[in-house]
């Protein structure tokens, strides 16, 4: 790849950083690694030292770095048009919101909402569910992550919401989803008891809130910075029933799951289940310039077709977006993404199943197409994980920076390392790849054998 002569070092872009930049959930003024190109699954610093993505920067990267058909989409628009207001009409916005309603399911689904990215649908999703029910509350998952703006944040359960709560904002009410692992059950055994037990209390929640102020229940089809949590059998179907009985909307948010990550163009498509709102982002243009959105059933659509939609952004349906938007959705059609990333789960599966059984610090291996989590535990019987939710420590902090050392580029939080590549990495590339993983646990093993864990 050709690149332009560089004006500042490595040394001094991150110097820059460190002195101008406020850095997302972290105290400012840290330390940074400052990057200078992307290409395919791969990033390389400054020095030239090249590693593999192996969370898709922030599992958005589905496509991977700097791929022709969305790099020359994009400029191809950028010469035509960049950007034109929301109130008129566009060919990239109409023929992208057009392929979303058809990945959907064009039988349910009738029209789409675009914003930036994956809070801002959140957000605009929970102002319809507001306005189409004239109830207030959100119903969300306390183990989830929905954005950081005001409402996606307050319906975020982890511990970025807090923030957002100085002041405090109405209507935002948390119920624990299910964590099989965690919750000290076993995935495949227990799943049937484990639903009836979570939709009873969820049930009973819903009933002590009055189900007649409940506007929406928010959740990810399958929960993903919280730890790729797969949930039990019947317990997506079970909330969808919940709604139904009390005409509460359901909104799934495929900000991170979407777009073939888990083998389908969205993840509720593993359940037998039908959302009425899918919130998306990342994945539908992989970041090459963002975007997000709502997509919207019969029942949201109808009632905006008789009443005014109050959501309104300027770069709604920004046009350059749009374009890299139509081209991402073309490739994943195109070139069969989804059962490429079936054949791959066929090789990251067994791999880290393969490290669950081999490693004392791995308690639990889950993954759904590439979309993959190791549970990291201190004691396998017991459960112990490495550190506890919410209590900072620094052994997951020094297993990122082992990986990251020798060109394996990922994140995970108290007790998960996350493997969710880009959904292009090819056999060759996972298997030369995934024993730096085995190498780094190795380890972590013998950290724990000696005590020093
Ligand atoms: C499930 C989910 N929803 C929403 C968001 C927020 O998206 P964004 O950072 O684009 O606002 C994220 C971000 O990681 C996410 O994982």
């Amino acid at each position: 790849m050709e690149l332009a002569k560089r004006e500042w070092s490595g040394k001094e872009v991150a110097e820059m950083h460190r002195q101008y930049i406020m850095q997302s959930w972290s105290k400012c003024g840290g330390d940074v690694l400052p990057v200078e190109k992307a290409k395919g699954i791969y990033f390389w610093d400054y020095d030239g030292k090249k590693y593999a993505d192996m969370a898709s920067l922030l599992v958005c990267s589905n496509l991977g770095h700097g791929l022709p058909e969305i790099v020359e989409a994009v400029k191809t628009q950028a010469d035509k048009m960049c950007f034109m207001a929301p109130a008129y009409a566009s060919e990239p916005k109409s023929r992208l919101a057009k392929m979303l309603v058809e990945a959907a399911g064009s039988d349910i689904y009738r029209r789409v909402f675009f914003t930036n990215d994956g809070a801002e649908s959140n957000e605009n999703a929970i102002k319809m569910a507001r306005m189409v029910t004239g109830r207030t509350k959100i119903f969300s998952c306390y183990r989830s992550y929905h954005g950081a703006t005001l409402a996606a944040s307050n319906a975020s359960g982890d511990w970025r919401r807090f923030a957002a709560e100085i002041g405090g904002a109405n209507g935002f009410v948390k119920f624990m989803n299910p964590h099989m692992y965690r919750d000290g059950y076993d995935k495949g055994v227990d799943d049937a008891m484990v639903t009836k037990k979570s939709l009873e209390a969820l049930e009973l929640q819903m009933r002590y809130e009055g189900p007649e102020n409940v506007a929406a229940v928010l959740m990810e089809s399958i929960v993903g910075a919280n730890g790729v949590i797969l949930p039990p059998d019947g317990y997506m179907e079970g909330v969808r029933a919940l709604c139904d009985k009390y005409g509460i909307l359901l909104i799934c948010d495929e900000v991170m799951a979407g777009f073939f990550r888990t083998g389908k163009w969205f993840a509720w498509q593993n359940f037998d289940i039908k959302p009425d709102m899918i919130t998306f982002a990342k994945g539908v243009t992989c970041g090459y310039v963002p975007l997000g959105g709502v997509i919207v059933n019969g029942r949201v659509a109808d009632y905006f077709e008789e009443n005014v939609l109050q959501c309104g952004l300027t770069y709604s349906g920004h046009t350059l977006a749009c374009a890299a938007g139509v081209a991402a959705m073309n490739y994943y059609k195109e070139h069969e993404i989804g059962k490429h990333v079936m054949q791959m789960q066929g090789i990251l599966m067994p791999f880290l199943e393969h490290m669950a059984e081999k490693h004392i610090c791995v308690g639990e291996a889950r993954c759904i197409g590439l979309f993959g989590v190791l549970e990291m535990v201190k004691n396998k019987q017991t459960r112990e994980p490495m550190q506890e939710y919410g209590i900072p420590g620094p052994w997951m902090p020094w297993i990122f920076t082992e990986l990251k050392k020798r060109g394996f580029a990922t994140f995970g939080r108290e007790n998960f390392i996350e493997i969710c590549p880009p959904l292009i990495i090819t056999e060759r590339e996972l298997e030369e790849y995934l024993p730096v993983l085995d190498e780094v646990l190795t380890m972590v093993d013998e950290k724990l054998e000696g005590g020093m864990l």
